[in-house]
């Protein structure tokens, strides 16, 4: 099943062979200007470039050797050389059908299906999750989903940060709280009793602490290097606080409606490092470095500026070498990374590896890179980082609560909630519901209007965090989508009851025209969104359908029709709700049965 661009394509592609012209200009698309026509080509203008012929000329040609067909009627020629087409009536009726009867609602597959890895949401242990994960699992979420819908195999992978430094310096601080680890009844009882809200006062506190006092840090560095050397009593403490952690973590992510098919931690990959560390000796890739070993990633004359800190500047090697084991003895970030990477090449055999990760750690993400492929692990073009920009505060800064803090995400869950219960209640809804039903529609609405706030900007986008905007029930919003879908369940819900019917589609009013092209625009939609790994692709989708919807809802009354037009008009009211759900799920997004 293709969509109409797809279908326009190769037809105008055949005419563009005839003439001699290169078919890669023949691309047709949905035009920006649908009052000139519904769909456009603008290769003509490249392809006289290419030629040094007018774009005139090359239009004309074309639209000379095109013969109308089911598809569309000859096109008309636009501005300095644009081809605008206008499809039939004959293939806009069998395309709404074919959606109409798709459960997929008319997108293909992939053609080669991959083996892809995500790594996403990379929650710390120790630390709770706050709205830093926030985007690393929203994105990555509907990343996962797009690439599986698309017919790849696919495993979402959370990749808890529950190794290294951090559980050193917590590990540090538990034996000063209880002075020392020599009674081990007392250390018992204590680790007992250990949430997750001591862990996140205990972790900044010891934060804080080593910036000011470097016995305390010396001592952290030698119980992370103890930690992993698997002393105890590290191992223990260690698997508590990773317990604890992960319950919290399962809890939130839950909440949010995240899931990961593995829940490994960098701490899985540790077993692989010893004799990773051995191979990439034996390849004579490390080097010695005051005491550390390092991994060079930088090509000859790869350089940046650098200022030292008496204000010189200098020439470094860029990217920044990989510190692979430090001096004390341990695994770094970058260790795990490149350990994780053995571990899935073994286990998941990926053709391709996504790390939804702030863009922030760009460089950290192509010193691995650059690191694996060195040592033949894997080619470098199977890695990307799909990075994303901040969840900004209104003074354009990362943002914080207004204690200065950084928010947790059950907090930021629970305002969302809050602010939904109090919209529901504006707009007279569910005064009719059960407690139950009320509390689970304020859950959707609010986890609806933080996906998709955040999703319908270009991930590479910072934005505002601005629960207002995000939960107002009008304009580009969560909630407006859930009501316009909900508002389409309700219309199935009482043509069930009335027992009319959906039947074979036939368009005549050029709303419903307008919604079978919009219906059209998933198939293009999700492979942008597929190809650039870009979800916001999907929400921008979901906008138009929903808003196109609006406007054939307005113009083309459904159940106060008669006959096989009313038949019709269900059966388009239904191919639109099943791929507005489609697309909803897609972005991670549930639709109540009704508000
Ligand atoms: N735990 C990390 C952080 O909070 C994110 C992990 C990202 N994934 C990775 N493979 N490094 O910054």
């Amino acid at each position: 099943m293709t969509d109409l661009a797809t279908a326009l394509t190769a037809a105008n592609s055949a005419v563009f062979r005839s003439l001699g012209f290169e078919e890669r200009y023949a691309e047709v698309r949905r035009s920006d200007r649908p009052d000139l026509g519904e769909f456009q080509c603008n290769g003509a203008l490249a392809a006289a470039k290419a030629a040094g012929r007018k774009p005139q000329e090359i239009a004309q040609q074309a639209a000379a050797a095109w013969t109308a067909t089911d598809l569309a009627g000859k096109p008309a020629i636009a501005g300095p050389g644009f081809l605008n087409f206008t499809t039939t009536l004959g293939a806009l009726t069998a395309r709404a059908q074919a959606i109409a009867d798709d459960a997929r609602a008319g997108a293909s597959v992939v053609e080669h299906k991959r083996r892809v890895v995500v790594d996403y949401g990379g929650p710390n242990v120790a630390k709770g999750m706050h709205v830093g994960h926030l985007r690393a699992s929203i994105i990555g979420e509907s990343v996962k989903r797009i690439y599986r819908f698309r017919g790849d195999e696919v495993w979402g992978d959370a990749h808890f940060g529950d190794w290294g430094f951090q559980m050193g310096l917590v590990i540090t601080a538990l034996e000063d709280e209880l002075g020392g680890f020599a009674d081990n009844a007392k250390l018992g009882a204590r680790l007992r009793t250990l949430t997750l809200d001591q862990l996140e006062t205990i972790y900044p506190a010891a934060a804080q602490r080593i910036k000011t006092d470097p016995a305390f840090l010396d001592r952290a560095r030698k119980a992370t290097a103890a930690l992993q050397a698997g002393a105890e009593p590290h191992r223990t403490i260690w698997k508590a606080m990773h317990d604890v952690s992960m319950a919290a973590q399962k809890r939130d992510f839950h909440a949010l409606g995240v899931d990961f098919d593995l829940w490994h931690g960098e701490s899985d990959a540790d077993p692989l490092i010893p004799d990773m560390v051995k191979d990439l000796e034996a390849k004579g890739l490390l080097e010695e470095d005051q005491g550390a070993r390092i991994l060079r990633v930088a090509n000859p004359g790869e350089t940046r500026k650098k200022k030292r800190d008496d204000g010189t500047v200098v020439e470094v090697e860029s990217p920044d070498p990989l510190l692979v084991v430090s001096s004390e003895g341990s695994a770094m970030y970058g260790t795990t990374d490149l350990a994780t990477i053995l571990q899935r090449v073994r286990a998941q055999k990926p053709d391709m590896v996504l790390y939804v990760v702030d863009q922030r750690q760009a460089d950290h993400f192509e010193q691995v890179f650059r690191a694996a492929a060195k040592a033949g692990y894997i080619s470098r073009d199977k890695l990307e980082h799909v990075g994303f920009g901040t969840m900004n505060g209104p003074d354009g800064k990362p943002f914080k609560t207004r204690a200065g803090g950084v928010l947790k995400l059950q907090d930021l869950i629970g305002q969302a909630e809050a602010k939904a219960r109090e919209r529901l209640k504006e707009n007279d809804i569910g005064a009719d519901f059960s407690k139950a039903e009320f509390e689970d529609v304020a859950h959707k609405v609010a986890i609806a209007a933080i996906k998709f706030a955040d999703l319908t900007n270009f991930r590479g986008t910072s934005y505002v965090f601005d629960l207002d905007r995000f939960m107002s029930f009008e304009g580009k919003t969560g909630p407006y989508l859930l009501y316009q879908a909900v508002r389409i369940k309700s219309v199935m819900r009482r043509a069930e009851a009335e027992g009319v019917l959906a039947g074979p589609i036939s368009i005549a009013h050029p709303a419903e025209r307008a919604l079978t092209l919009a219906l059209d625009g998933f198939e293009a939609a999700l492979r942008s969104a597929y190809d650039k790994k870009a979800p916001h692709f999907l929400a921008e989708h979901a906008y138009v359908l929903a808003q196109t919807f609006s406007g054939f809802w307005t113009n083309c009354p459904i159940l106060q029709s008669e006959g096989a037009v009313r038949a019709s008009r269900l059966a388009l009211a239904a191919a639109t709700l099943k791929q507005l759900v489609l697309t909803l799920d897609l972005l991670g997004i549930e639709v109540p049965e009704r508000m």
